[in-house]
């Protein structure tokens, strides 16, 4: 593995911290607490080619590498980890799996605007009875003439009530389990096609999170993503490919933790000396410091794999498995360094902690990484 970032791929990771510092940072503390959509930020992201990073120039993307993706999507991690997760659900679960497995009509549609920034995309899997066990889908969809009839309620949607263009995953062959399940592109506003309210959720609190309900849902056969049937490999290929994304959301949480940790040791006195000199800061900051460094080569390694056209399912698993598990670390450290100011909402550190937890939660909890990761070893 080459340890040197490109010219490229330090140029973005620069755009994106300059784009972090100065648009997204400002806002955040407000956003959170507002529970506000960051429509202007998204927006902006989308004029840096940064809502559609990975996918090629012929349909509209940035055309960057999957490393790049990661640096920025740390960048921007670090100040807003909200901003993130919709940054990331947008290039992992709706641009990747479209450009790799859409049809060319899907491509030409729906991942050119998406891939633009002008549309936001969402990813619908999870029910209110299929969340790990995700081979459960009761949505389903029933053929009549030239349409699938959908019919069903996804759980959990980030960018749910925002969104344009909604990847839905429902049971078309019951009887074949997953074999059974097809990927759906779904746009907003179709008839029959509603969302619930916004969730009031613990952290990531200026992202989008609702249940969407489909009622006779009129989708036209050609937007059927891939082929009948092949709706829970998609799924399941396309998380792949989101797991690196949430790895670098959760080390952007890991990153700022260990930042304003040191920042903040330098400046608070106690026993007649800056707390970073008590060896009991230096422990915590220096153990903070290491796994932040172990996630990011975890990560990166998931990256590079997946750049360099080999097989990343383990690594980018244990990349999120780990990064994840360093974010809430980190995170409660630096609470714990920050003593009462860490548990007010001025430093920050406290929505480090809140916005760490779902990344062990959200594109597969941190039980099914284990599971996936198992399951490699012996394949
Ligand atoms: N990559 C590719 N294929 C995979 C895979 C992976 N990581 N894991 C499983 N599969 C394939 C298997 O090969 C199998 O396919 P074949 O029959 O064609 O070989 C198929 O999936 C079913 O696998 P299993 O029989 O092993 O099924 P299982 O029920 O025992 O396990 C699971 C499946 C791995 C647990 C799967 O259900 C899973 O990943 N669950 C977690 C789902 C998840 O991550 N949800 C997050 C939703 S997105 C989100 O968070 C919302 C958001 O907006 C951010």
């Amino acid at each position: 593995m080459n340890f040197e970032f490109t010219e490229e791929q330090l140029m973005i990771q620069q755009t994106a911290r300059d784009f972090a510092e100065a648009e997204i940072a400002p806002t955040a503390i407000e956003r959170d607490k507002e529970a506000k959509f960051p429509t202007e930020i998204v927006k902006k992201l989308g004029e840096l080619g940064f809502m559609g990073m990975m996918v090629s120039p012929e349909y509209d993307g940035a055309g960057m590498d999957t490393v790049s993706y990661c640096l920025a999507m740390i960048e921007i991690s670090k100040v807003d980890a909200s901003v993130g997760v919709i940054m990331s659900v947008n290039n992992s679960l709706v641009c990747f799996g479209i450009e790799k497995w859409g049809s060319d009509y899907i491509k030409e549609t729906y991942l050119k605007p998406l891939a633009r920034g002008e549309k936001l995309g969402a990813f619908a899997l999870s029910e209110p009875e299929a969340g790990s066990d995700a081979t459960q889908q009761k949505t389903y969809a029933v053929k009549e003439g030239d349409y699938w009839v959908l019919n069903g309620i996804k759980n959990w949607t980030t960018n749910g009530q925002t969104a344009d263009y909604y990847v839905v995953m429902a049971q078309t062959d019951p009887e074949k389990r997953h074999k059974g399940i097809t990927a759906f592109l779904i746009e907003k506003g179709w008839e029959g096609f509603e969302h619930g309210a916004k969730e009031d959720k613990l952290g990531i609190r200026s992202s989008d999170t609702c249940s969407l309900m489909f009622t006779n849902v009129k989708v036209p056969e050609q937007n059927v993503i891939w082929e009948v049937g092949k709706g829970f490999n998609f799924a399941m290929n396309t998380l792949n490919g989101g797991r690196y994304g949430i790895a670098s959301q959760a080390l952007g949480i890991a990153e700022a933790s260990l930042d304003a940790s040191v920042k903040y040791s330098r400046q608070r006195k106690a026993f007649g000396t800056e707390i970073f000199n008590l060896q009991a800061i230096q422990f915590k900051l220096s153990d903070m410091a290491v796994k932040t460094e172990a996630a990011k080569l975890l990560t990166l390694q998931a990256a590079s794999l997946k750049d360099a056209g080999k097989n990343y399912i383990k690594e980018a698993s244990m990349a999120k498995l780990y990064a994840s598990r360093v974010a809430v670390e980190n995170a409660l450290d630096a609470i714990q360094i920050h003593g009462g100011y860490g548990y007010v909402r001025e430093y920050h550190v406290e929505r480090f902690l809140r916005d760490a937890k779902i990344t062990e939660i959200y594109e597969g909890t941190s039980e099914i990484q284990k599971l996936i990761i198992a399951r490699e070893l012996i394949r």
